[in-house]
């Protein structure tokens, strides 16, 4: 039977970056045979000025009939004003709950090919090889809102934390299970100096690990882990921690490996999974033919080793793009002289033609 790929490519860059990776899915897929099908289906602004909603129904339940999605990016300044609650973003958010998508894998590798881009020195990201694991349906992005009220005669706003001990228990034995296929080392990122719901957090994962005698755990504080990322990246395997944590270091270590353009994320939780980069729409960018479809293409690839347990197509795509980059094809947001320079369509072409 066929493979339905649920393709969402929403706002800015999201149409360039979602052709650009099904452009190398079916060249893996005609080399591979692996029957995949895909389906397009709108989210984010794009769908709000169509249907008047971020997400529509058919969206969701096409995502949870699929057999993986495919996401490209949500949002962008034409619709900062929209009501908070149908904002682009909310339709990110209500995938990944509507899903029950409660982890979210980030993985940030320096291809030796890259090490002379990242903005740290080339001793510090030589085998930079990590994983961050966010949790990604909990804490401060789905708690209770306020948006605006009066409060002792001054207008203020707030946002609610919480985090119960079975969330926090999943997310901490994912993290435990992906060290043990990795180096043996979680180190696990909370704010426990200040807040109670990370003293709940550190409480929680120190008693799971017990399970894991074979993995190592420590803890960070997160202001000290957003250092030793630019100190001393090298020092990390598994980051494990809370849905905003895991956004603000996810992009901090994007760039070690040279540009936010090349990194992938897999959301993954009891049923089908989503896949995404971890950038944005661009819309600086948008709509140029230049964006770096890397991050997709790679986010691609894993849908095809986690949600179809195809791991020797998703390795060729992987080794395809690191050759792609190893001979020199560069998008913009890379490009250095002596270099080829490359839009997002030319560098799809570099990759599909070495899959
Ligand atoms: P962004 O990630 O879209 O862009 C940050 C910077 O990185 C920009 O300079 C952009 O040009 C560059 N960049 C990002 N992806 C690139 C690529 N593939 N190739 C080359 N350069 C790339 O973050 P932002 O500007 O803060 O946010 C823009 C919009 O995207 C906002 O509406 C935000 O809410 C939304 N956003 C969506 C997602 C998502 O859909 N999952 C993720 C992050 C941000
Ligand atoms: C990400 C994005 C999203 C997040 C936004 C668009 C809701 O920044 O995927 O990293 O904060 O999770
Ligand atoms: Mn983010």
């Amino acid at each position: 039977m066929a493979k339905k790929i649920v393709v969402i490519p929403g706002d800015g860059i999201g149409k360039e970056i979602t052709d650009a990776a099904v452009t190398v899915l079916k060249k893996a897929d005609e080399k591979f045979g692996l029957g995949l099908s895909y389906e397009y289906h709108d989210a984010g602004g794009t769908a709000y000025d169509k249907f008047g909603t971020p997400l529509p129904e058919e969206t969701l339940a096409a995502a949870k009939a699929s057999d993986g999605v495919l996401f490209g990016a949500v949002g962008g300044d034409k619709w900062d004003s929209v009501e908070p609650s149908l904002r682009p973003e909310k339709a990110i958010l209500g995938l990944r709950k509507g899903l029950g998508l409660y982890a979210n894998l980030r993985p940030v590798k320096v291809a030796d090919a890259l090490v002379s881009y990242s903005p740290l020195k080339p001793e510090l990201v030589r085998g930079v090889d990590l994983v961050i694991v966010r949790e990604l349906i909990g804490g401060i992005y789905f708690g209770d809102r306020c948006e605006s009220e009066q409060h002792e005669g001054v207008e203020r706003a707030w946002d609610l934390e919480n985090y119960s001990v079975p969330e926090v228990e999943r997310i901490a034995r994912l993290a435990f299970e992906t060290a043990k296929l990795r180096r043996g080392k979680v180190t696990s990122v909370d704010k426990s100096n200040v807040l109670a719901t990370s003293r709940l957090w550190r409480r929680t994962v120190t008693k799971v690990a017990e399970s894991y005698p074979d993995v190592t755990l420590d803890h960070l504080y997160v202001d000290n882990c957003a250092m030793q990322l630019a100190v001393k990246p090298a020092q990390f395997d598994v980051i494990c921690t809370g849905n905003l944590f895991g956004d603000i270091l996810s992009d901090e270590a994007a760039v070690i490996g040279g540009s936010i353009g090349l990194m992938p994320s897999a959301s993954i939780g009891e049923a089908t999974s989503l896949f995404e980069p971890i950038h944005g729409s661009a819309p600086d960018i948008a709509g140029k033919g230049i964006a770096n479809p890397i991050g997709t293409i790679l986010s691609a690839a894993m849908l095809l080793r986690y949600s179809l347990h195809e791991e020797t197509a998703a390795r060729a795509i992987e080794d395809a793009c690191d050759k792609a980059l190893a001979d020199g094809w560069r998008t913009p947001d890379l490009w250095q002289e002596g270099f080829q320079k490359a839009d997002t369509t030319a560098m799809t072409q570099a990759v599909v033609e070495r899959v």
